[in-house]
């Protein structure tokens, strides 16, 4: 008796709280749509710029004049070439000995491991379409952390011209987990997107072993639509960047004409696979019994965009691996290529020391390139206070 009162209970509360959500999330965004003054001062509304699959030849398109400049110069716009959903399960390694082996936790992604390119529910075709692009950042995120996405277009993330060069950024998602409230999280991703436009979002279910399907995925897109990028940040949604000082390190490799085999980050060497099963990256036996190669962490780091486009060659050679970092590093090794350690990127082990003072001191964020993990709030905060003027560091903070 007691429980059907309780679940009839939650089944009232839960399409409350989502709508009250919505309904806050709207209100919030409603505010952020206020006019803004650009860098030179003048005021204007963000354009709308929501894009389908349709996008690209509706932007295309608008006027005869221009469908007729298409018809005669006969080319084709990039498209997205993976349009349906098509990714059954290989069943007949259910019948094989490793695989009924294998920590069962493993079992849905070796399933689907061949199924490599998914369907796109939000695509942005114009994002660098428009002339050279220096620098694009590329945020991992899921549709839940509205927060984060906020946090880094109003610090690290937000489009400018730096000295003539240009930034954009765009956040890569999936579709909600299972058990999430999908339909009303994908109705606010898609207004969010209205507003900003700097959303890709894929077909596929952004859970961890997934992470590898936004790497690649990501790889084939920019190849198709970016023609004209220079570089690539690549970091998580709690990352704090110091912009200027990425700029400046992509200044120097390129004066220093090294930036064809640019990847670079906080690097591991030698690193075997974790047997420990509580962890979260953990690996049996039984889907890999190498040491790694030497590789990246995910959290923040830097390529340009010729070994993009060769990694996203190789990366069609390779299986796939659950850890998407580790499998850029088997791409990488692949290629030849080692990637770069650089005492900047601090994507590992900063966490460890939570009590540390250097984790709340300005003057460390200052002579760093990428810090790992911030929550929304305090991202915003180190900003304003690493961009204060006032702020006095003493020659070097140690590292
Ligand atoms: C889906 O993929 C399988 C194998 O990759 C193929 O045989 C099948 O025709 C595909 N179905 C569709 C609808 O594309
Ligand atoms: C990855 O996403 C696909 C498509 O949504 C889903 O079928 C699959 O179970 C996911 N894989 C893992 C390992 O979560």
């Amino acid at each position: 008796m007691d429980n059907i009162v309780r679940r009839k209970l939650v089944g009232f509360i839960r399409p409350l709280l989502t709508l009250c959500l919505i309904l806050a999330s709207l209100l919030m965004l409603q505010k952020l749509k206020l006019p803004e003054k650009d860098e030179f001062g003048h005021k204007h509304v963000r354009e709308n710029m929501w894009c389908g699959k349709d996008c690209f030849s509706l932007r295309q398109g608008k006027t005869q004049d221009d469908l007729d400049a298409q018809r005669v110069s006969n080319r084709t716009p990039p498209e997205w070439d993976a349009q349906v959903l098509n990714c059954t399960e290989d069943s007949s390694l259910r019948s094989q000995d490793w695989f009924r082996r294998l920590d069962p936790r493993f079992h849905q992604f070796v399933l689907h491991r061949h199924c490599r390119y998914f369907p796109m529910l939000i695509n942005h075709p114009e994002k660098c379409a428009d002339g050279e692009v220096h620098l694009l950042m590329v945020v991992k995120s899921i549709i839940e952390q509205h927060d984060r996405r906020e946090a880094v277009r109003k610090t690290w993330g937000k489009e400018q011209t730096v000295d003539g060069k240009k930034i954009k950024t765009l956040f890569l998602l999936g579709t909600p987990s299972a058990g999430k409230d999908a339909s009303n999280l994908q109705k606010l991703i898609e207004y969010e997107d209205m507003i900003y436009g700097d959303i890709l979002q894929w077909d596929f279910m952004d859970t961890f072993f997934n992470l590898t399907l936004k790497e690649i995925n990501f790889l084939k897109w920019f190849d198709i639509f970016c023609p004209n990028v220079q570089f690539i940040f690549k970091g998580d949604d709690d990352v704090f960047v110091n912009t200027r000082n990425l700029l400046e390190f992509i200044s120097f490799e390129v004066e220093e004409r090294k930036e064809a085999d640019l990847f670079v980050g906080d690097t591991i060497h030698k690193a075997i696979p974790i047997r420990n099963r509580q962890s979260k990256y953990y690996i049996p036996k039984e889907l890999y019994d190498k040491s790694y190669p030497p590789y990246v962490g995910g959290g923040g780091f830097l390529m340009s965009a010729v070994l993009a486009r060769r990694l996203f060659v190789v990366s069609e050679e390779l299986e796939l691996y659950p850890i998407d970092d580790v499998f850029l590093g088997m791409c990488l090794k692949k290629l030849n290529v080692a990637p770069q350690m650089h005492p900047g990127f601090k994507t590992f082990g900063i966490t460890k020391r939570r009590v540390s003072k250097m984790n709340n001191d300005p003057c460390f964020y200052k002579a760093l390139i990428v810090v790992h993990k911030l929550i929304a709030q305090d991202l915003v905060n180190m900003w304003s206070v690493v961009h204060n003027k006032e702020l006095i560091c003493a020659q070097r903070s140690t590292i």
